[in-house]
């Protein structure tokens, strides 16, 4: 199996003139992390606010501040760059490098190499609030976007002139998965619908209390991530979780098993690909008392109903050339269980996982998985991260998308 790399990736990221520069830094030793290649370029204003040498430092690449500085290689560096390049990420993007690009401007290193570059370009603009609403910025953006450039953020928030509005540089982690999507070569789910549940759910008993379990949501995390880099639309519904799905994904919050429910029924008729990795309640209490329940000084017992099967109704009301995906938790007999699972739901392909052993299963980040199907496949994935499996799933998914 081969997993993703960013080793073969190359991104410039481009440093302007924002308060909000410094946090380029996080940006350059997330993506460097990673395996990709980043050539730092900041413009005169950028180097005034974070030095170059701490790019250099984070990047292990020399970066660049001017157009004349001594050449590192015979090419021309600017064309150089700007053609093995896979990505341009302008991070901070100031009004005046939007106003340049948009016009076409090439008065220092970024300015030019963004005219002659072919990668994919994206902006992730900061600065004051009247600035980014002005009509001029506002017109360079639909300029720029019209011409096939890349938007991410800005956020609202407090800026640094004090204001609160839009403008402030979106979260670090957004852009890198933003930038991560552009460079992602395999599209393979492009122009399908993916939609998973995620999470786990919530079944009240009384106002304040409810029956649930330890679902984190970073199954389901990763594999909205996964089918975004893969060009897919995808759609969560998520159940109470601490994991947050990637910018990308439209997620459904749903608290009950009925809700996700209900919201799967409303998603499912567009979807070419449903995955349940929701830990969905099986029970509910019957009653929904509507106080608080009071101590009474003996036992009680909580009678509790059956929840819709999620999974077992898409896998009954399956179309033709959908494809559904199921997990099964188990303690032990896993691929048995599993097997057992998949042709009970209606499911054409099955994660089993084994879950009680430490350090894998809910919570953690690796799953000890096999990965079933229809037709009899039981491979033994072993102890894997949770983006690993969801890459299995998506190539195994992919096989069979018409
Ligand atoms: N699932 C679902 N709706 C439910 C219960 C489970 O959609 N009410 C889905 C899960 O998202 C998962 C699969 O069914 O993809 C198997 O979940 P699991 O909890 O292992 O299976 P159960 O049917 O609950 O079986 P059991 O608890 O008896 O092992």
């Amino acid at each position: 199996m081969k997993r993703t790399t960013w080793s073969n990736k190359e991104a410039v990221l481009g440093v302007t003139g924002s308060i909000a520069a410094y946090k380029a830094c996080e940006l350059a030793s997330r993506l460097t992390e990673l395996g990709v290649k980043v050539t730092p370029v900041l413009t005169e204003s950028a180097a005034q606010l974070v030095g170059p040498a701490s790019f250099e430092g984070i990047t292990g690449q020399r970066a660049v501040t001017g157009m004349f500085e001594p050449l590192q290689n015979p090419e021309i560096e600017h064309i150089a760059v700007a053609t093995r390049a896979d990505l341009f990420l302008i991070a901070p993007a100031t009004a005046n490098v939007l106003a340049k690009a948009a016009h076409g401007m090439a008065n220092d290193w970024l300015s030019t190499t963004l005219l002659a570059t072919r990668a994919p370009i994206l902006f992730a603009p900061a600065m004051n609030t009247n600035m980014y609403t002005h009509p001029a910025t506002q017109a360079n953006i639909a300029t720029l976007r019209a011409r096939g450039c890349h938007f991410v953020g800005p956020d609202n928030g407090r800026l640094a002139c004090k204001t609160v509005g839009p403008g402030r540089l979106i979260d670090p982690g957004i852009i890198l998965e933003t930038a991560l999507i552009l460079m992602h070569s395999k599209k393979d789910l492009a122009g399908k619908r993916v939609l998973i549940t995620s999470g786990g759910t919530h079944e009240p008993m009384d106002p304040v209390r409810y029956i649930g379990n330890r679902s984190s949501g970073k199954m389901g995390r990763a594999l909205a991530f996964e089918a975004l880099l893969r060009g897919a639309s995808v759609s969560v519904v998520s159940g109470p979780c601490e994991a947050e799905m990637p910018h990308g994904a439209d997620v459904i919050h749903a608290e009950t098993a009925r809700e996700m429910a209900v919201a799967v029924a409303e998603q499912l008729p567009s979807a070419d690909v449903f995955v349940a990795a929701a830990a969905v309640a099986d029970y509910r209490p019957a009653e929904l008392s509507a106080g608080k329940r009071k101590r009474t000084g003996e036992a009680i017992s909580i009678t509790l109903e059956e929840n819709p099967d999620i999974l077992a109704g898409a896998g009954s009301q399956r179309r033709d050339g959908q494809v559904i995906v199921g997990f099964a938790a188990e303690t032990s007999d896993a691929v048995a269980e599993g097997r057992r699972k998949l042709e009970r739901k209606g499911a054409q392909i099955l994660v089993a996982n084994r879950v009680g052993a430490a350090g894998s299963g809910f919570g953690a980040e690796q799953l000890e998985a096999w990965l079933l199907d229809d037709s009899g496949r039981a491979d033994e994935l072993g102890r894997v991260r949770k983006d690993t499996v969801a890459q299995m799933v998506f190539d195994a998914v992919a096989e069979r998308l018409p």
